[in-house]
């Protein structure tokens, strides 16, 4: 027999050297990880300890961490068969994160947490439990259910949190306790149905789950604590919140008009009234004749748009340093051009005797849909995967910085 029919049924596992134990996962536990090295090891420990006599699986997926994190992780592989590294090389985010490392198993229960050990495991296998006596889509470990919590938060966090959550309650009508929780179990079907429509951005992939599915998920839900990090630190920041806006908006208008494309037409508007108000300025109060006022205000304009899109639209991709200034060189030329079709395109209109209006919105319409699609591939374009590890190295230094500081507190 060969050696894939052998493992198919089983027959010849123990010549293969795999124990009984690891034939096909009834549970993968997908844990995304971004400069995790010193929290893996302990947490394959504890997913051991608190699986035991289940067949499971873990599937960790990291973003090309700078500290060596899927290294240790395919080092741990080469002894435990259950443990597997999905490594994405450009990519960064949560949400994409998780996605994909469930798409990398094929067992019918999936939980995802995350890799830092403040996800309680010992919570795991009630979860598989009640998701299976009740028949329940998805299982969440909630800090609000009774009897669970935030553990040792701050009170500012605390708030954001509260505030994200009746947000939240916009786009997903389920009553869940704890919609942004990160840890949760979700059976295979559940997600399958659901998975096309995520938009997959950012960190909730729990609430993205609940706004695209199809049909309304049966859940059910069990407490937890929030644990105490206790090495390296979290990801969340500004940007974070941000994206988690983004995700709202996505969710609100189904997903009709992309976000991005959304936020750069409001920015193209405000740019129109930076425009107005500078040529006003410039004619009446500096008494500049009329071309030189309209070029110095479009110039204003253009780069008022340029660095609100750098700071809000493009967030994630935000050009720093000397990629500021050719990206700026970039939107103006890019630009430029869409001035030239927006003009063209509405005199056109014009001479064929439309409405004025028709035509200057028609002339505006082409010239925001060109700039939003040409900017988009040139101007912020998605980092190189060596750019992407240099930006984890960073957050590898602050890190370890931060390290230091625990150890110096510690002693
Ligand atoms: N692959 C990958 N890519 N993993 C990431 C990324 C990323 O871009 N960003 C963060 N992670 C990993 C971290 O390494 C960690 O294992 C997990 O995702 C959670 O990140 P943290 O930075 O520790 O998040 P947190 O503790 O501040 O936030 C937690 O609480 C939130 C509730 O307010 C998370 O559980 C969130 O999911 C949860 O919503
Ligand atoms: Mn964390």
């Amino acid at each position: 027999m060969d050696p894939v029919s052998s493992l198919l049924t089983g027959i010849h596992s123990q010549e293969l050297g795999i124990s009984p134990r690891q034939g096909p996962a009834e549970l993968a536990v997908v844990i995304p990880t971004l400069n995790e090295r010193e929290n893996v090891a302990l947490l394959v420990e504890r997913l051991n300890a608190a699986l035991e006599g289940l067949l499971w699986e873990a599937v960790f997926v990291d973003d090309d961490s700078a500290d060596g994190t899927a290294e240790l992780v395919r080092e741990i592989a080469c002894r435990q068969g259950n443990i597997r590294c999905l490594q994405r090389l450009g990519r960064r985010g949560l949400s994409s994160a998780c996605i994909e490392g469930i798409l990398a198993s094929a067992a019918p229960f999936i939980a995802v947490m995350d890799g830092d050990l403040q996800h309680d495991e010992t919570r795991l296998p009630e979860m598989l439990r009640l998701a299976k006596e009740k028949g329940l889509d998805v299982v969440v470990a909630s800090r609000h259910a009774e009897g669970g919590s935030l553990g040792d938060w701050q009170k500012g966090r605390a708030r954001i949190s509260d505030l994200a959550t009746r947000l939240g309650r916009l786009v997903v009508k389920a009553s869940l306790s704890d919609p942004m929780s990160g840890f949760f179990l979700v059976r295979r079907q559940a997600f399958e149905k659901a998975m096309h429509r995520l938009s997959g951005q950012g960190f909730k992939i729990l609430l993205d789950l609940f706004a695209s599915s199809p049909q309304p998920l049966s859940f059910g839900e069990v407490p937890y604590r929030f644990g105490r990090r206790l090495y390296g630190e979290s990801k969340l920041d500004t940007l974070a919140v941000w994206e988690y806006l983004m995700l709202l908006l996505d969710k609100l208008t189904r997903g009709l008009v992309p976000v991005r494309f959304l936020l750069f037409g409001i920015i193209g508007g405000l740019g129109v009234l930076t425009n107005l108000a500078t040529l006003a300025l410039a004619l009446k109060g500096a008494g500049i004749a009329f071309p030189a006022a309209q070029a110095l205000a479009t110039l204003v304009a253009m780069t008022g748009n340029f660095l609100l899109n750098n700071l809000f639209t493009y967030r994630d991709r935000r050009l720093t340093g000397r990629r500021l200034l050719s990206g700026l060189l970039s939107f103006y030329a890019i630009c430029g051009l869409g001035a030239v079709a927006n003009v063209g395109v509405a005199s056109l209109l014009y001479g064929k005797d439309h409405s004025w209006w028709l035509a200057g919105l028609a002339g505006a319409a082409v010239g925001v849909v060109w700039n939003y699609a040409i900017t988009s591939v040139f101007t912020w374009r998605s980092p190189a995967p060596s750019a992407a590890r240099k930006e984890g190295a960073r957050q590898g230094d602050a890190a370890e910085a931060q390290r230091r500081v625990i150890d110096a507190e510690e002693a």
